[in-house]
């Protein structure tokens, strides 16, 4: 079901727009976690702050742009399963990364990598689906 702060914002638009919403998240998440770690000077934990940004803002940003950009991609029931599952990978692998730098057992980011690595499969699995549609079914179409 189609988040309700994405109503005005219906198909691909919606789509693109949560992977955008998720991608701010990481990025102020990640933001703030950079400033604390040079006030404190305390860097133990800048591999979570670089995945929060690379995987959460960076990613994740690329991915709500290609559903703009792709907007067919956006229709297929893949893409509402990317969006939960890398989504997800976003946050837990970074979570996964900390806990194991603070000396816990590696399962969550282990848990975290295989989520991120089934986004990044559900994704492809769109693109190609896309390079197999009909010519003229998967035009670009520039956003309103
Ligand atoms: C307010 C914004 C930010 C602040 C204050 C900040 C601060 C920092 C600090 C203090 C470090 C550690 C440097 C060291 O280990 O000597 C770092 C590392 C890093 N940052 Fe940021 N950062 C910010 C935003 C970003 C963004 C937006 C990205 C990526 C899109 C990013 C990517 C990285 C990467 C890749 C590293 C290296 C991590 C590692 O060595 O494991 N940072 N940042």
């Amino acid at each position: 079901m189609t988040p309700s702060f994405t109503r005005a914002h219906d198909g691909a638009a919606g789509l693109a727009l949560c992977f955008m919403v998720l991608s701010a998240l990481s990025l102020l998440a990640g933001s703030c976690m950079g400033i604390w770690m040079g006030v404190a000077h305390d860097f133990v934990f800048a591999p979570v702050h670089a995945h929060l940004n690379l995987l959460g803002w960076a990613s994740m940003a690329l991915f709500g742009l290609a559903y703009r950009a792709w907007p067919a991609m956006a229709e297929a029931p893949l893409a509402r399963m990317h969006l939960a599952v890398s989504g997800a990978g976003a946050f837990v692998l970074p979570l996964g990364i900390a806990l194991a730098v603070a000396g816990a057992p590696p399962a969550v980011a282990i848990l975290g990598a295989l989520l991120w690595t089934a986004g990044a499969a559900l994704f492809l699995g769109g693109l190609l689906r896309l390079v197999a549609a009909p010519a003229g079914s998967a035009t670009t179409v520039p956003a309103e």
